[in-house]
């Protein structure tokens, strides 16, 4: 077993690399399928929280005229997301949830971070009840493996039951870098009934 850190030490330490790893090959897939749903389902407009936004990338990748605010464990990533005009929340996802109003966003991403929330069916709950319109998450495979050598505590949630989902099917997500392994995305879109 490696020595672990919290998730806020290591993000603050990677936020100056995470573009370059994340576009270049990381998280290359889960973020291209992320944008064929969206785009598949005709979203053009209207306020985003992003849930563990990071440095703000998904603004980069969406088209059409979205507000967007972002939660993140990490006060270095959120600098790069404000960058990008993101109003942004510096809470973990297990205190900031359930300080968000309901319906209070169109749109709730959340990709690539619930492994990082050991309680991840509270924050799903959270999530359906803040999205007006619609959700996309992506809950990462975390194999015994990558749990135990990877120096973050993270947890397998991809197995989790999702109601009502539109889309819900695996991918190859991303390769870790750090492990040199590709990881298995299930990519998740649903659309709320007001
Ligand atoms: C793999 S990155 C994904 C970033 C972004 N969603 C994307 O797709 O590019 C994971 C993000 O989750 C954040 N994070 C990890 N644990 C968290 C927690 N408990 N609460 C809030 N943010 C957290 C990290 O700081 C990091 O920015």
């Amino acid at each position: 077993m490696v020595n672990k850190i919290s998730a806020e030490e290591f993000y603050d330490n990677y936020a100056a690399k995470y573009d370059d790893v994340a576009k270049r090959q990381s998280n290359a897939n889960l973020h291209n399928e992320m944008l064929k749903i969206f785009q598949k389902y005709n979203h053009h407009q209207g306020s985003i929280l992003d849930i563990a936004c990071g440095t703000g990338l998904l603004s980069e990748l969406l088209q059409g005229s979205f507000e967007y605010t972002g939660v993140d464990i990490s006060g270095k990533m959120l600098d790069y997301a404000a960058k990008r005009g993101y109003k942004t929340i510096h809470k973990s996802i297990e205190t900031a949830l359930a300080e968000i109003d309901s319906q209070s966003y169109d749109f709730v991403f959340c990709l690539s971070s619930l492994h990082f929330v050991e309680d991840a069916k509270t924050a799903i709950e959270h999530i359906y009840r803040i999205a007006r319109q619609a959700i996309i998450i992506s809950l990462d495979e975390m194999t015994e493996e990558y749990i135990k050598n990877f120096v973050v505590p993270v947890y397998d949630h991809s197995k989790i039951t999702i109601e009502d989902a539109i889309e819900d099917y695996f991918i190859i997500g991303w390769t870790s870098s750090s492990q040199g392994i590709d990881i298995r995305t299930r990519m998740i879109y649903v659309e709320q009934n007001n």
